[in-house]
């Protein structure tokens, strides 16, 4: 065990001040379940503008979720709206971020090296105590921890969009995270109102490894011609009770994002007939088509 983190107090390690590193989709969702649940947050960007977008996000999405839990108490969610708005702090200043941190999340661009960069740097400014989560949906957590001196205390934290509304986090163990982290992860999603589930360092985890797949087949089928988006959509809500379809969905999540976790799968394992890249999807991401956040992807999408 490191220095002033004894097994009893590892043990009762309840995480209070937490850092959300990178305000996109995953990471501003992540920093406001973490607000509303009385977490003091600290919302990392790389500059002002960034940070403004991601608090935008957070307030429009605090509206929508007091909406449905103040119905009839309009007082109320205004001041859960406030309260929540006020335990998070926007800086572009990692050290300054890090300075009194329980938990670093990690929800920055898929890409190992921009990852090996940032977590050599937060290893060395982040006081000992301090964990280390990453939310990627598809890198290797060990080979990301790799870099750091603090495997002991470093995990998976996968979350899925839209992070205030889906209930699951995805706890993922590497062979050296201790028992101690994992405890404190499996807490604290249990504090932020998640329901956890435990998992191994592979790829995709439990639910990219199955869902990933299952969308790319979706969209060979559409590539094919065997059937319309529209209605392969509506075959998996209305046949398979799924709350989207599988080309809805790649919208939602976004293709540059899927893009790259095929990409890198493939790569890796090129003899996988499950992790081949679309091409229909190659072609979205160069038109810069990436969903519903630019506007569209498959379908086309209205303000
Ligand atoms: N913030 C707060 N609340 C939100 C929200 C957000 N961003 N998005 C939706 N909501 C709320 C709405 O306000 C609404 O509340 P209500 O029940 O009080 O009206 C409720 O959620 C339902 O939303 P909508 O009425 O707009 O629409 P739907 O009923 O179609 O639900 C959905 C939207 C929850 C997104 C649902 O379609 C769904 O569950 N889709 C599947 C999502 C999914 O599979 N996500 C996983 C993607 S994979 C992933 O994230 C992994 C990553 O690594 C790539």
């Amino acid at each position: 065990l490191k220095r002033g983190l004894s097994t009893s107090s590892a043990m009762n390690a309840v995480i209070k001040n937490v850092t959300i590193v990178g305000g996109g989709l995953m990471g501003s969702g992540i920093a406001q379940v973490a607000a509303q649940t009385g977490h003091n947050v600290t919302l990392v960007e790389v500059n002002p503008d960034l940070i403004k977008k991601a608090e935008d996000n957070i307030v429009k999405s605090l509206a929508r979720v007091a909406k449905k839990q103040f119905k009839d108490d309009p007082e109320g969610g205004k001041k859960f709206i406030a309260e929540s708005q006020s335990r998070i702090k926007g800086t572009t200043d990692i050290a300054e971020a890090v300075k009194d941190s329980d938990l670093v999340v990690e929800a920055i661009v898929e890409n190992m090296e921009i990852k090996h960069k940032f977590f050599k740097t937060l290893d060395e400014v982040a006081p000992a105590k301090t964990m280390f989560a990453s939310n990627t949906s598809s890198l290797s957590i060990g080979e990301i921890a790799s870099v750091t001196k603090r495997k002991d205390r470093f995990g998976g934290l996968h979350f899925f969009n839209p992070v205030p509304v889906m209930k699951l986090l995805e706890v993922v163990r590497i062979p050296e995270t201790s028992e101690e982290t994992y405890q404190a992860f499996m807490a604290w999603g249990k504090a932020i109102g998640k329901t956890c589930v435990t998992c191994k360092d592979t790829p995709g985890f439990i639910v990219n490894r199955l869902l990933v797949p299952y969308v790319a087949e979706a969209i060979r089928m559409m590539e094919r011609g065997d059937a319309s988006p529209r209605d392969i959509d509506t075959a998996m809500k209305l046949g398979a009770g799924y709350p989207m379809g599988p080309i809805e969905l790649s919208d939602y999540v976004g293709h540059d994002t899927s893009h790259s976790i095929l990409q890198g799968w493939h790569k890796k394992f090129p003899d996988n007939p499950l992790f081949v890249p679309n091409e229909s999807v190659d072609k979205l991401v160069k038109e810069k088509k990436l969903g519903l956040k630019t506007g569209e992807g498959f379908y086309k999408y209205t303000k």
